[in-house]
C-alpha cells in the first residue's frame, strides 16, 4: 500500500518508521528531514499548506491513503480536500478536529454532553465580561486563546503569570492581537495533579486506546523555565503510569469515548488519532485540552512499542473497522535534543552531527524534528527542537540510561534535559500525587 505522510518533524518521522515496515512510505513535508527522506520511496519539500500540491503529489504518486501528522493542515481542512480527490486520511476533517482547533468548541461540548472530566471555566468574546469572570473567580486561573497557537498560548497563574490581574492583562493581548485567530479567550479554573497523555486509534466510532505516557513541557532541568512542545516523555511497561491507577487510565479511555461520540453528533464522525492530556486530580481524571494528531514526543513512545501493522491499523481507522492494536510490555524513554538556549536559541542554522551507527548500536532510536538537510547533505539547526532520541527497555530507568549514552553522539550547539524520567524525578512526581490524593 502506498501511504503519504504529511509534515516534517520528529512524529511524522516516527509514524513514517511505522508504517514502513509494512507500507511504501511517500512524504510532503515543509523542510527536509533526512529521517523521512532516507524512509520515503518519493518525497517533495514545500509548503505544507499548499493542498492543491499535496493533492498533486498524492495523484503523481498513486497514494491510497494519507496520514496526516501536524494540527494546522487538518484545522485548514486537508483531509476534506483529500476526500474530494478520492483519498482517505488518519485524521479528523475541519469540522471534527474542532475538537483541537477551537477550545471554545471542545469545552462547550463537555457541558452539553455532560461529559465526565469536566472543569469550571468561560469562554468570552468580550473583554470587559472576562475582566469580571477573572475578578469573581476566587482562585488562580488559565487564560487560553482560543485557536491553536503552536503550543504557546496557554499561560498559567503560577507559573508563567504572576496572578490573576497579569492573567487580565495577557487576556487583553489575546483580544488585542487576536491571538489564535479568535477575538476572544477561554479561561479556565486551575488543576492540581499530575499530566499524562493518553493517545487512541478512532475509527468515528470505535476507540482503541494506546499506553499512557508523560511529557516535560518546561525547557529546563526540575522543571522550571518556558513551556515547550515538550522536552522528553516516557511510558513504562504496564502501559500505565508510576502515579497513575488502571481505574484513572479507564476512566480517561471512558471519557474519550463519551468525546467521540459527541463530536460525531455535534460535528462529524471522528476518525483518526485522538490526544487526551489529562490531569489526574483528587477528584479523578479531568481534561486539560485534547489534540486531533500524535503528539509530540509521545508520538515516539507508543509507535516504538506497537507490535502490530501499523498501516493495516490505519487503514481500520479508515475503513471504521478498527478493533485492537497490540503493544509491546516495555518501558520507553525519549529526551528531546534542542538547540542550546531553547527556546531563544542563537543556534539556529549551525551544524549539528549524529553518530546514528554508535546510537544504533546502543539499540536506541533517533527521530529528526526541526532540522533540515542543506544541499551539502550537512544536518542544520533550527530555532526549534531537533531531535528525539529513544530507548526502549523492560524498566524506565534502563531506558534513561541508554537514552543519555546515545546522546553523547550528537554534537552541536545543543542542550537537553539530563532529568526526564530519571528516579529523582519520577519519585517526585509520586509523592507530589500522595500529597494531592489526601
Ligand atoms: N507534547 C505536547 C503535544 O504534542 O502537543
Amino acid at each position: 500500500m502506498k501511504i503519504l505522510v504529511v509534515g516534517s518533524g520528529a512524529r511524522e518521522h516516527a509514524i513514517a518508521k511505522a508504517l514502513d515496515k509494512t507500507a511504501d512510505v511517500y512524504t510532503y513535508m515543509g523542510r527536509k528531514n533526512p529521517g523521512l527522506a532516507e524512509i520515503s520511496k518519493e518525497y517533495e519539500v514545500a509548503d505544507e499548506s499548499d493542498f492543491e500540491n499535496i493533492i498533486r503529489f498524492a495523484k503523481d504518486n498513486e497514494i491510497e491513503m494519507a496520514f496526516i501528522g501536524p494540527e494546522a493542515p487538518l484545522e485548514k481542512g486537508i483531509v476534506d480536500e483529500l476526500q474530494k480527490e478520492g483519498i482517505s486520511s488518519v485524521g479528523p476533517t475541519k469540522l471534527a478536529a474542532q475538537i483541537e482547533t477551537n477550545k471554545a468548541f471542545m469545552r462547550k461540548l463537555f457541558e452539553d454532553y455532560d461529559i465526565p472530566g469536566s472543569i469550571k471555566y468561560g469562554t468570552f468574546y468580550d473583554l470587559n465580561e472576562a475582566f469580571k469572570f477573572i475578578d469573581s473567580f476566587d482562585e488562580p486561573v488559565v487564560v487560553k486563546p482560543i485557536g491553536l497557537t503552536g503550543g504557546k498560548g496557554v499561560k498559567i497563574v503560577g507559573d508563567q503569570l504572576e496572578d490573576n490581574e497579569e492573567a487580565k492583562k495577557y487576556v487583553k493581548e489575546i483580544f488585542d492581537q487576536k491571538m489564535g485567530g479568535f477575538e476572544g479567550v477561554v479561561i479556565e479554573e486551575l488543576l492540581v495533579g499530575e499530566e499524562y497523555t493518553i493517545q487512541a486509534f478512532v475509527d468515528g466510532t470505535n476507540i482503541v486506546p494506546m499506553p499512557a505516557a508523560q511529557d516535560h513541557p518546561h525547557a529546563f532541568e526540575g522543571n522550571k523555565g518556558p513551556i515547550t512542545g515538550g522536552m522528553g516523555s516516557y511510558s513504562d511497561t504496564n502501559h500505565l503510569l508510576p502515579f497513575l491507577t488502571q481505574e484513572e487510565y479507564n476512566a480517561s479511555v471512558e471519557i474519550m469515548k463519551e468525546t467521540i461520540k459527541a463530536i460525531a453528533k455535534e460535528a462529524q464522525p471522528y476518525k483518526g488519532i485522538l490526544y487526551g492530556q489529562f490531569m489526574i486530580t483528587k477528584e479523578g481524571p479531568k481534561v486539560i485540552e485534547y489534540n486531533a494528531r500524535f503528539g509530540d514526543p509521545e508520538s515516539m513512545n507508543v509507535l516504538a512499542l506497537i507490535d502490530d501493522d501499523f498501516a493495516k491499523i490505519s487503514q481500520q481507522i479508515v475503513d471504521g473497522t478498527l478493533s485492537e492494536a497490540k503493544f509491546q510490555n516495555k518501558a520507553s524513554v525519549c529526551k528531546y535534543v534542542v538547540p542550546d538556549n531553547y527556546p531563544n536559541t542563537k543556534a539556529a542554522d549551525t551544524i549539528i552531527e549524529v553518530d546514528e551507527e554508535k546510537i544504533k548500536d546502543l539499540d536506541a532510536q533517533v527521530y529528526y524534528a526541526a532540522v533540515y538537510q542543506d544541499d551539502n547533505d550537512d544536518v542544520k539547526l533550527t530555532s526549534s527542537r531537533a531531535l528525539g532520541v529513544l530507548a526502549v527497555r523492560d524498566t524506565i530507568e534502563e531506558a534513561e540510561k541508554v537514552c543519555e549514552e546515545a546522546i553523547q553522539y550528537i554534537e552541536g550547539d545543543i542542550y537537553h534535559r539530563s532529568d526526564v524520567a530519571t528516579e529523582k524525578l519520577l519519585n517526585e512526581k509520586i509523592k507530589h500525587m500522595e500529597e494531592v490524593r489526601k
